[in-house]
């Protein structure tokens, strides 16, 4: 059975997009996954964690007035800051009424953690745009994520900040395994090769892994689809770019769906609830607000 499709049987998904340098295509890969899996039946949650720097709500044409800071802050209900788009995901902004990208403080992290729980169990599948490199909210909600994708370029310079991110989330987050999308590739030779250079890095330096899980064209027509706010995947789904982001979207899934993490809860509520202490957030072990409370001690370890 594929893995797609399986709403309303347990074994949520989460699936952060990150990645060192600037550009290299993170949102357009999340946006469209997230389209990509919603148009498959699952009910999913695009997550735009790129605070300060927003811009997953362009590309999908709409324009939320509330978002994850607002509710952090304590501002917003998360009821009024979820956007259901037509394209099929709900999203959470990184927009907001204040343009701030500092990272989220312990009081903020808690605030939108408890508001997270609390609509958990409305979604198979939760999709995180990250911004460039690996700062703190980077690394927060990567670390929450059943899978980690780290996109690139063929560039040098887009492989050397790769392989800062990869660096920074195997010693920050304790990750042994992450993902590659190798984004404006010629074909599958450049990617291997890609991946091949970043892969003996990652191995030898880290000792960690790094698989490749697909590769995107370069095409002009993902330049059109972003200039009308449209997901290239609903405007233009035969192409090899909208193709490749529907195949990658079903290796993805399947992936998530193994991971321990997800095998372990079946609701968003167990794994939100696990973040303050797993990554120190909210002062560590000893942290357990009150929402969390009763919550079996493994969603708390
Ligand atoms: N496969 C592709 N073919 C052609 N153009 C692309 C492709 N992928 C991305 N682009 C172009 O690159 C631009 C930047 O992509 P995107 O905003 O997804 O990058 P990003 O990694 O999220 O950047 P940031 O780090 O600033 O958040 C897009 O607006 C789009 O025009
Ligand atoms: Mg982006």
């Amino acid at each position: 059975m594929s893995a797609l499709g399986t709403a309303g049987r347990g074994g949520l998904r989460v699936i952060a997009i990150a990645g060192g340098k600037g550009g290299v295509g993170k949102t357009v890969l999340a946006v469209n996954l997230a389209v990509e899996l919603a148009q498959r039946g699952d009910r999913v949650l695009l997550i735009d964690a790129d605070i300060g720097a927003a811009n997953a709500h362009l590309l999908l044409g709409v324009f939320p007035d509330a978002g994850i800071r607002d509710v952090a802050g304590g501002r917003v209900p998360i009821e009024d800051a979820l956007f259901e788009t037509t394209a099929g995901p709900t999203l959470l902004s990184g927009l907001g009424h204040e343009i701030e990208s500092e990272p989220l403080d312990d009081c903020e992290t808690l605030a939108l953690l408890g508001a997270l729980d609390s609509i958990g169990e409305r979604f198979d599948a939760v999709v995180i745009d990250t911004s460039a490199g690996v700062g703190d909210n980077a690394l927060f909600f990567a670390g929450a994520a059943d899978e980690v994708v780290l996109v690139t370029t063929p560039e040098p310079t887009a492989l050397a900040d790769t392989y800062a991110s990869a660096r920074a989330l195997c010693k920050r987050s304790g990750r042994s395994r992450l993902g590659l999308v190798v984004n404006h590739a010629f074909g599958p030779g450049i990617a291997s090769a890609v991946h091949d250079r970043l892969q003996t890095l990652v191995g030898h330096f880290l000792g960690a892994r790094i698989d490749l899980l697909g590769w995107l064209p370069f095409d002009p027509l993902v330049h059109d689809a972003v200039m009308v706010g449209q997901p290239i995947v609903a405007t233009r789904p035969t192409s090899l770019v909208s193709r490749r982001m529907r195949t990658l979207a079903q290796d993805l899934s399947a992936l998530a769906c193994e991971s321990p993490l997800a095998a372990e809860r079946s609701a968003l509520r167990f794994f939100w609830s696990s973040l303050p202490s797993r990554y120190g957030v909210g002062g560590g072990a000893t942290v357990v607000p009150g929402w969390a409370a009763g919550l079996p001690a493994r969603g708390r370890a």
